[in-house]
């Protein structure tokens, strides 16, 4: 890496949690490696206080790993043979086990039941491509260091796996962390220890490269507690291992928006998660979509904020809120990871998941995350740009009642003119608009407008 490394540009100016000390040096790897120990970064998490990240579920910590183990020997030059920026250039799409079967009924008939399920339900065709094994597949290390993969869970081993989803056309996705314990060990009390890249990131990338992977999940699962890591300096350092493997690796990183990411991610992974998990009900998806809302003009093509996986499919959410999370996430320009039995979703959902006109906004080429432009008494109003001069608009009712919702041209930012107006989510044409706009909307339900200036 050269000597005016971007590393350390990148490092996030902490607002919040933690603040990383800067010395105005040029930072290489060693140095980059040395700072992630250093004393200085030590303190200053401590001093910070920072609370636990992860679920918000019980507040049990089990035994903590204290690891001996320090970073990989990183490599002082990267090829440089692609950005990090020309990888997903649409918000990736795909299916990731954890929102599904979570820890204990992850093997490798699910996974491949689930690539199975994306052709047969021609999910594929829309974009769903990536089919990615989350937490705790792992079985430990052998001897020489080398990550094992759960004979019981997965018998064909993992690169069988990979192979049996490459067969179908999809691409392969894995699991891991920067720290010594992964989220599994702490919140599913996940039994098999030194499972962490820690002091493992170069062999665990060869062996990803080996098995085929195409999507690196890469959980922060509070390394900055357990092995007193800095987030931004973990993620440049696999970033780095994944481009000196040669091997393209999208990659997804969570430390679940707690440092900010949008501000230092960009060219350094992705995707980066903007909270913390998301949970099967309306409350969540709530939350998670009005945390969204200060991030607006934060993603681009190549680097998409991500307020985490899909939970359509799960638990109890209605028909009006399946889809509202899947509008939503479109006009937020977010990943679109499915986490349920796709086999047994109902036609209508599929319908809901494979709509062209919301998927084409979610993959707008601009790239420009929709921004709140009013929220009123439970409904809020959204609008996007979109590349071919048009615009969406999406109007979100949060209550319980079912209500007309309207804005103007005006209020929306969009230019005074006319419009040809479509419901990308019924998708209907509504004819002309040339001041306001306005819709029926369900209870928990959104309307997505689209608008073309009339040639
Ligand atoms: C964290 C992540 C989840 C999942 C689990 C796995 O909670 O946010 O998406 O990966 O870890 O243990």
């Amino acid at each position: 890496m050269a000597a005016s490394s971007p590393t350390r540009s990148r490092t996030p100016a902490h607002s919040g949690r933690a603040r990383q000390r800067s010395t105005g040096a040029p930072i290489g790897f060693g140095a980059l490696i040395g700072a992630v120990l250093s004393a200085a970064t030590v303190g200053a998490l401590v001093l910070s206080g920072m609370a636990p990240v992860g679920p918000p579920v019980a507040e049990v910590v089990p035994e903590v790993v204290v690891p001996q183990q320090t970073p990989d020997p990183a490599p002082t030059e990267v090829p440089g043979s692609w950005a990090r920026e020309s990888l997903a250039l649409e918000p990736p799409m795909g299916w990731n086990s954890w929102n599904q079967v979570n820890c204990d009924g992850l093997n490798e008939s699910v996974v491949k039941a689930a690539a199975d399920s994306i052709v047969a339900r021609g999910l594929d065709k829309a974009g769903y491509e990536y089919v990615v094994v989350d937490d705790c597949f792992q079985a430990g290390r052998d001897a020489a260091g080398t990550l094992l993969v759960d004979p019981g869970r997965f018998p064909s081993g993992m690169k069988a796996v990979a192979d049996y989803v490459h067969s179908l056309g999809l691409k392969f996705g894995i699991y891991a962390v920067p720290g010594s314990v992964t989220c599994g060990n702490y919140w599913s009390k996940y039994p098999v220890r030194g499972i962490g890249s820690l002091g493992h990131e170069a062999q665990d990338i060869a062996l990803f490269v080996e098995w085929g992977v195409d999507f690196l999940k890469y959980d922060w699962c509070r390394a900055h507690i357990n092995d007193r890591l800095d987030p931004a300096s973990s993620f440049v350092l696999i970033d780095t291992v994944i481009k000196q493997s040669g091997r393209p690796i999208v990659l997804s990183i969570s430390e679940y928006g707690d440092y900010a990411p949008w501000t230092w991610a960009p060219g350094v992974a992705n995707m980066w998660r903007t909270t913390h998990d998301i949970h099967p009900y309306w409350v969540s998806i709530l939350k998670h979509i009005n945390l969204q809302a200060p991030l607006a003009g934060t993603s681009k093509p190549g680097a998409w904020n991500d307020p985490d996986m899909l939970q359509i499919g799960n638990g109890g959410i209605s028909m009006n809120e399946t889809r509202t999370h899947f509008a939503m996430w479109c006009m937020l320009a977010a990943p679109l990871f499915l986490g349920t039995d796709i086999a047994a979703l109902p036609e209508e959902t599929i319908g809901i998941l494979t709509n062209p006109e919301l998927l084409a906004i979610d993959k707008d080429r601009l790239g420009i995350q929709a921004a709140r432009v009013s929220d009123v008494g439970g409904l809020q109003t959204w609008m996007r740009p979109l590349a071919d001069g048009g615009y969406a608009v999406a109007f979100f009712n949060t209550n319980a009642a079912a209500t007309t919702m309207s804005a103007t041209l005006a209020n929306l930012g969009i230019p005074a003119g006319s419009y040809t107006l479509r419901d990308a989510t019924a998708q209907t044409d509504l004819g002309a608009a040339t001041d306001t706009l306005s819709a029926p909307v369900n209870p928990h339900g959104t309307v997505v407008l689209t608008l073309h200036p009339t040639a």
